[in-house]
């Protein structure tokens, strides 16, 4: 039966890798100025002499990740949220919750949950206090399975048997 339950579980997770995700991101809906596309500057890894360095903050997962061309829209840092704006929409950037000092990161559209952060342009993204874990503007990018996964540092726990660079994000100046 634990056999069982086990097989089940690996081949639905393995189901769950597999399968082609629902479209991400969804489209633009709404009035023409909704469908215009806003550009702006990336947000870019800044941790010179790591491979990582220079690479942009993308969008086109739930998972934030860092690529080489990221997203080229405008993001909104209103009401401590960072949002990438997608057709009067915006996917917000979240931390979520983790035993460990790195915390997981995830763009929700429409769902602004956090609220500690502080960036504009020009300057570097912060994560403000909170109950967890103090102030910090340092962040990890993991090599999971060849894509940079982008987790909040608040301590010096690191995931293991991944390739992480501990790094900091910064908004670019057009
Ligand atoms: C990332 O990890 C993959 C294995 O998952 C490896 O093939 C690749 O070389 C790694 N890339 C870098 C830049 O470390």
């Amino acid at each position: 039966m634990k056999y069982l339950w086990t097989l089940t579980g690996a081949l639905s997770m393995a189901v769950g890798l597999a399968a082609s995700p629902v479209p991400w991101p969804p489209s633009p809906t709404g009035t023409l100025w909704c469908l215009l596309a806003k550009i702006g500057p990336p947000i870019v890894a800044d941790s010179p002499s790591t491979p990582i360095h220079g690479l942009q903050l993308s969008v086109d997962t739930a998972t934030p990740t860092l690529v080489g061309k990221g997203f080229k829209g405008s993001y909104d840092f209103i009401g401590g949220g960072i949002g990438a704006w997608r057709g009067c929409h915006d996917y917000w950037l979240n931390i979520g919750t983790s035993p460990y000092s790195y915390k997981p990161l995830t763009w929700d559209f429409d769902n602004k949950v956090t609220t500690t952060w502080t960036a504009s342009v020009g300057t570097l993204v912060h994560a403000g206090s909170t109950a967890d874990y103090l102030a910090t503007n340092t962040f990890l990018a993991c090599n999971q399975s060849g894509s940079w996964v982008l987790y909040l540092q608040t301590g010096t726990d690191a995931p293991s048997g991944v390739t992480c660079y501990i790094t900091q994000l910064k908004v670019n100046t057009l």
